[in-house]
């Protein structure tokens, strides 16, 4: 299948790629386009052969349900069973927006769609040229993130070019995305909400407008602490489960204080690299500078967290295209988006983890210690 990409300026949209795109939609073919978060690879959510079409071009297990896209919170009503007084006050302060919400859902909404639930995920994404596809087409549009089911979600339509040519009719490019990272999921049939994927909505944010506890959903901790991991807890959001967002080389996170962190690192590249392997470096804009490495990519800067969470997937594209063998990364435990920029980062690196211990800073002489207690890498 020929794949188009038609370049449109979100400020500007060009009516005639709108009316072709919103076509392809309403015929239950497939069509990439930008939210604010990561692209998304759109299908009529109501048409069951389309969504399966999702699935077949991403490679996805098909018990992973898809989020459906609305352009208006009226259409809430339309997979809903029941809505909420808890999901009208976040659509009202967070849509459009990167906020998922679970709800319980109606008999229209195929169970091809929901990947075999009774609960359906659902936002409104704030993206121009997002909200006026969904409303050309006159459809409701499911859509994953626009890349092979297990690599990084892409933030360009040149990473969607990459993963999905040839197996789509149509990529919808208005550049890169905002955010960089998916949507805050929400669970709201629970009892208590609870976060099942974190994001640039954060606890604190839906907790100010709600007004109630907010719980992290105890399979996302389970999953990131090896020693407690336990068979019977699992993230409700079946997509958190899977590997994802890996790239091809090893990729270990290293954790400690910054100069101790980059000591670790530049100890454990020089041994890598004497062994004859191509290292990768990820490290933030202030620190880059300290690394020897073959490559060493600038996520973003500490200062500006956002920056971080918008160059992550990008810069694990580039670790890929850069052949390297293993690659180091420092921890973002930024305040804000950190949960959510580590939550996306262990996932990439297998929950692989390791404590630069302080006595590795270099401090010109081998071996100087940070001063506190350390226990060498494990
Ligand atoms: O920012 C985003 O949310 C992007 C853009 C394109 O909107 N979409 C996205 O979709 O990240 P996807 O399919 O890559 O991730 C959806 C996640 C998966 O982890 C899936 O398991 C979970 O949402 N999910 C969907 N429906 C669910 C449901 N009914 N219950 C629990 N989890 C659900
Ligand atoms: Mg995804």
């Amino acid at each position: 299948m020929e794949t188009r990409q038609i370049r449109i300026d979100p400020g500007k949209i060009d009516p005639e790629a709108l009316r072709q795109a919103a076509g392809l939609i309403r015929a239950g073919e497939l069509v990439a386009f930008p939210t604010e978060t990561v692209y998304g690879l759109g299908a009529d959510a109501m048409n069951p052969e389309a969504s399966e079409k999702i699935y077949r071009a991403k490679g996805r297990p098909s018990d992973n349900p898809l989020i459906v896209h609305i352009a208006r919170t009226a259409d809430l009503y339309a997979v809903a069973r029941e809505v909420p007084a808890q999901a009208k006050a976040l659509a009202e302060a967070f849509w459009p927006g990167p906020l998922t919400m679970i709800v319980q859902k109606n008999d229209r909404v195929p169970r091809q769609t929901t990947g075999g639930l009774d609960t359906v995920a659902v936002r409104m994404p704030d993206h121009p040229l997002a909200l006026a596809l969904i409303a050309e087409s006159g459809c409701l549009i499911a859509a994953p993130s626009a890349n092979t089911s297990g690599k990084p979600s892409p933030t360009r339509a040149e990473h969607v070019a990459a993963d999905l040519a040839g197996k789509i009719p149509m990529i919808l490019d208005a550049g890169p995305v905002g955010i960089g990272i998916e949507s805050t999921i929400v669970d709201l049939t629970d009892g208590i909400p609870t976060i099942l994927r974190p994001g640039y909505i954060t606890r604190e944010m839906l907790a100010g407008v709600l007004g109630t506890e907010i719980r992290m959903d105890p399979g996302l901790t389970v999953l990131e602490c090896a020693e407690t991991t336990n068979e019977n807890v699992r993230p409700k959001a079946p997509g958190m489960s899977y590997r994802h967002y890996a790239p091809e080389a090893e990729l270990t996170l290293v954790a400690g204080e910054t100069d101790c962190v980059v000591a670790a690192i530049n100890r454990l590249a020089a041994e890598k690299r004497a062994a004859g392997k191509k290292v990768g470096v990820i490290a933030a804009e202030e620190t880059k500078a300290s690394y020897r490495a073959d490559y060493v990519a600038g996520v973003g800067a500490r200062a500006d967290e956002e920056s971080i969470a918008r160059g992550l997937y990008q810069i694990l594209r580039e670790l890929d295209r850069q052949e390297v063998d293993v690659i180091y990364s420092e921890c973002f435990d930024t305040p804000r988006m950190g949960g959510a920029i580590m939550n996306r980062l262990r996932k990439a690196a297998g929950y692989r983890v390791v404590r630069a211990a302080s006595d590795l800073r270099e401090t010109g002489a081998a071996g100087a210690s940070c001063g506190k207690s350390g226990h060498g890498i494990f």
